[in-house]
C-alpha cells in the first residue's frame, strides 16, 4: 500500500492523472479508507462517497512523514492505534496488571516503527537524496486475529548505497545489501562506539528482525532488484525494482508478552573498533 501511494504520487507529479475503473466495494473500500486514492479519479467504482469514518482507534492511514517530529506524534498514535480499542482502553484502565502488559506492547511496536521510520529519515536521505527522499507509513490492527501489521517505505538512495565498500557487504548487490543491514553492528556510520543512542550503532533494523523471528512473526525487506522475507528472498520478478527501502513487519500483539528488547539487543555481538592513530 505504501508503494501504491507513492507510484500515485509519482504518476501525478508526471502530472499523469491516474482513472482506476470499476473497482470492486471491498478493495476498494479499503484502499478508499486507508487514503491510497488523493491522487486518483475512480470511475464506475461502487464506493461510498465523501467523508471516511474514523478508525483511529484500530489503523493509521498511508501517511506521508515529513520530518523527525511526524514520525515522533506518527510512531505514538500508530502504536496507540494498533494497541488501544476502545473497548480495551476500559478494560486496561481497570486493571493495573493489563495496563503494564498494555503498555510494555505498546512500547515495542513504537520501537519496531521508531527505528524504521528514522532510517528512512536519515539514510535514505544520504547520497545525494537529500530532500528528494519520501517516507510513507500504513499501520493496521486486525483484532480477530490479533495481528500488527506495518510498512515504511522511503524513495532514498537504497540499502546497498549506504553499505557500498563495508566490510559486510559480501557482494555489489541490493540482495548482499540486505543481509549485511540485517547483521549486527553494521552501518553507514562508520564511527560506532561513539554515541550512547541506538541511532547509528547499527542495531535498529537486526533488533527489529529479531523481534519478529523470537514472536515468528513476518518481516519483508525491499530493496533494488532484491527483497528478503523470512530466511529467504532473491531478486524480484519481472525485472521489477523499487528506488529505496520498503520494510513490511507482522507481529501477533500478544507473541510480544514477556519479550525485553534489551534481551534481543545484539549487544553481546560487540567486537570493539579497531584503535587507529594515524
Ligand atoms: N531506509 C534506508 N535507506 C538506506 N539505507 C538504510 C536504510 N535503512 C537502513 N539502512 C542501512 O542499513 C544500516 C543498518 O541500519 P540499522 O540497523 O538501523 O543501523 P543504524 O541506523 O544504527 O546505522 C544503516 O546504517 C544504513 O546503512
Ligand atoms: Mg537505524
Amino acid at each position: 500500500m505504501t508503494l501504491l501511494g507513492e507510484s500515485l504520487v509519482q504518476l501525478a507529479d508526471y502530472g499523469q492523472r491516474v482513472r482506476v475503473i470499476g473497482l470492486d466495494r471491498s478493495a476498494g473500500g479499503y484502499l478508499h479508507r486507508m487514503d491510497v486514492f488523493r491522487h486518483v479519479d475512480l470511475v464506475d467504482s461502487d464506493l461510498p462517497s465523501g467523508r471516511r469514518h474514523d478508525r483511529r482507534d484500530a489503523l493509521t492511514e498511508l501517511k506521508r512523514i515529513e520530518g523527525q517530529d511526524d514520525a515522533e506524534v506518527i510512531s505514538w498514535g500508530l502504536a496507540d492505534a494498533l494497541i488501544g480499542m476502545r473497548s480495551e482502553r476500559l478494560a486496561v484502565a481497570n486493571d493495573s496488571m493489563r495496563a503494564s502488559e498494555h503498555e510494555h506492547q505498546k512500547n515495542l511496536i513504537r520501537y519496531v516503527l521508531s527505528e524504521l521510520l528514522n532510517n528512512a529519515l536519515t539514510h535514505a536521505q544520504r547520497r545525494g537524496f537529500k530532500g528528494k527522499a519520501r517516507a510513507w507509513t500504513a499501520a493496521q490492527y486486525y483484532p480477530s486475529t490479533d495481528k500488527v501489521r506495518l510498512a515504511v517505505a522511503d524513495t532514498g538512495c537504497g540499502l546497498l548505497a549506504t553499505l557500498q565498500g563495508h566490510a559486510q557487504l559480501d557482494s555489489n548487490t541490493h540482495f548482499a545489501a540486505i543481509s549485511a543491514a540485517l547483521q549486527p553492528r553494521v552501518s553507514c556510520n562508520r564511527n560506532l562506539g561513539l554515541r550512547e543512542d541506538t541511532v547509528n550503532e547499527g542495531i535498529g533494523l537486526t533488533t527489529v528482525h529479531r523481534i519478529v523471528d523470537r514472536t515468528l512473526g513476518d518481516m519483508l525487506v525491499l530493496t533494488g532488484n532484491a527483497y528478503q522475507r523470512r530466511r529467504a528472498g532473491g531478486l524480484l520478478p519481472n525485472d521489477l525494482a523499487w528506488q529505496g527501502v520498503a520494510i513490511a513487519v507482522e507481529l501477533r500483539r500478544a507473541s510480544l508478552r514477556g519479550l525485553r528488547v534489551a534481551e534481543l539487543l545484539p549487544l553481546g555481538d560487540v567486537v570493539p573498533p579497531e584503535l587507529r592513530f594515524e
